[in-house]
């Protein structure tokens, strides 16, 4: 077999609909991930960016050592293949989302998702100053609160936010009792996480979307934390516009996705312009392309949908089911665990129900960077600081937390190995630089 046959085969290996048929469960998974198998260290910063499995590092690799070429640019084969590859890759991520392969946009990342959508709104005169308003959510993430404040700056829009509870019984659960206050006939845009970065909250979005829709606002979700725990059918979720990233689901970074209906996108103007988002373009005018190129100016990421395209075969042909409950089992343990270290303060829900792997709490007498540098030394990395969700932080009065997160690769002697190294920083003992795996 030449080396492009078998190239072939390791990018045609995305597409196929090989399954499992011995259904790994998190040690054999582990394998799948080189980073994971190579070095010795617990990984506990999956909200931040999960690690990526061979299949997805193939797929990218493979894309420009044997494919590269500009899709939708020259006749010839490999601007051909490149063409196919963004196609079928577009395919294969609309379907592990519920979507058409033409409500699926590519960007470079749900960031850049989330400020396309408040800019088209814009633009498309659905918010045009002070009589409309904005509603978000206490438990955002600062890329689904920053673009709605330079958005309502831009108009004069008001933006409101519905508030998160700090009550133990629902704590880092939102407070709907006032949503028919918040979201007014004024409302124009709704938007919300689906799972919280900081407190692993998973809002159902229901009561949000039935209230958005009596009053003729469109609701936009955020879904980059959730979509890497467990299915998610954005159809049935029934909001307008969703966003999620690449590199958080065990995909590339450098690509993120707006999913719109097909309806809703063709509503919208562009966002950039440039190549391959035209139509007809003469000297003083142009005229767009149907969605999703008109929202796609310029060479498109092949590559990196590719491995998109990959990371969400790969997590299809696993029984995301069963690696949703061992995840959950793996926060409810250290929900459980943490109640017995001294001075440990969690931040969200009590328990594993409707909540992600994301456990963030503060430790007393000890900064955040202090406890991660801690355990830094003990071979485990956790994310400190605000979680770039200041604002939410703030609602709690910890400005600055740590926060372990979880993916499909993590294992109980992971965590286990977290609580021992707290057990020990709460004593005054210093964690020692071996990784937990030593002993494992
Ligand atoms: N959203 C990423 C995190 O929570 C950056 O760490």
């Amino acid at each position: 077999m030449t080396t492009a046959e078998k190239c072939r085969c390791r990018v045609h290996d995305v597409f196929s609909d090989g399954t499992v048929e011995d259904r790994p469960g998190p040690w054999a998974i582990r394998r799948d991930f080189p980073l994971i198998d190579r070095r010795p260290l617990i990984y506990l910063d999956n909200a931040a960016t999960t690690h990526k499995p061979s299949l997805v590092l193939d797929a990218e690799h493979d894309f420009n050592v044997f494919h590269n070429a500009n899709a939708h640019a020259g006749g010839h084969r490999l601007a051909r293949e490149a063409t196919e590859i963004l196609r079928d890759s577009r395919r294969a991520v609309a379907e592990f989302v519920g979507a058409a392969p033409d409500e699926i946009v590519f960007t470079k990342s749900a960031t850049e998702a989330l400020n396309l959508v408040a800019r088209v709104v814009q633009d498309a005169g659905r918010v045009t100053g002070p009589d409309d308003e904005i509603v978000i959510t206490e438990l955002e993430h600062h890329a689904n609160i920053i673009p709605w404040q330079m958005l309502a700056e831009r108009t004069g829009a008001v933006l409101r936010r519905i508030p998160v509870s700090v009550r133990a019984s629902d704590h880092g659960r939102l407070d709907l009792t006032g949503l028919d206050e918040a979201i007014t006939p004024r409302t124009r845009i709704v938007a919300l996480c689906h799972e919280s970065n900081v407190c692993g909250t998973i809002t159902s979005p229901a009561p949000l979307v039935a209230r958005a829709r009596a009053v003729g606002a469109l609701t936009v979700l955020d879904a980059c934390q959730s979509i890497a725990h467990m299915p998610v059918h954005l159809p049935s979720l029934d909001v307008d516009l969703a966003v999620f990233s690449g590199h958080k689901m065990y995909g590339p970074t450098g690509i993120g996705a707006l999913w719109g209906r097909r309806g809703l996108l063709a509503d919208l103007p562009p966002y950039l312009g440039g190549a391959h988002m035209e139509d007809a373009v003469t000297p003083r005018t142009t005229t767009y392309a149907p969605p999703p190129a008109r929202f796609e100016a310029g060479t498109p990421m092949v590559a990196q949908a590719l491995a998109l395209a990959a990371a969400c075969r790969y997590l299809q042909r696993l029984d995301r089911d069963a690696l949703m409950a061992h995840e959950s089992r793996l926060t409810e343990f250290t929900l459980r665990e943490l109640r017995d270290v001294p001075g440990i303060r969690v931040i969200g829900p009590r328990t594993a129900e409707l909540r992600g792997p994301v456990v963030s709490f503060t430790m007393r007498g000890r900064p955040a960077a202090d406890v991660g540098a801690n355990l830094d030394r003990a071979g485990i990395a956790v994310r400190t600081g605000d979680m770039s969700a200041s604002p939410l932080c703030e609602r709690f009065r910890a400005p600055e937390l740590v926060r372990a997160s979880y993916g499909i690769y993590t294992v109980e002697e992971e965590v286990a190995a977290l609580v021992a190294a707290l057990h020990d920083m709460a004593a005054g003992r210093h964690s020692t630089s071996r990784s937990a795996h030593d002993s494992s």
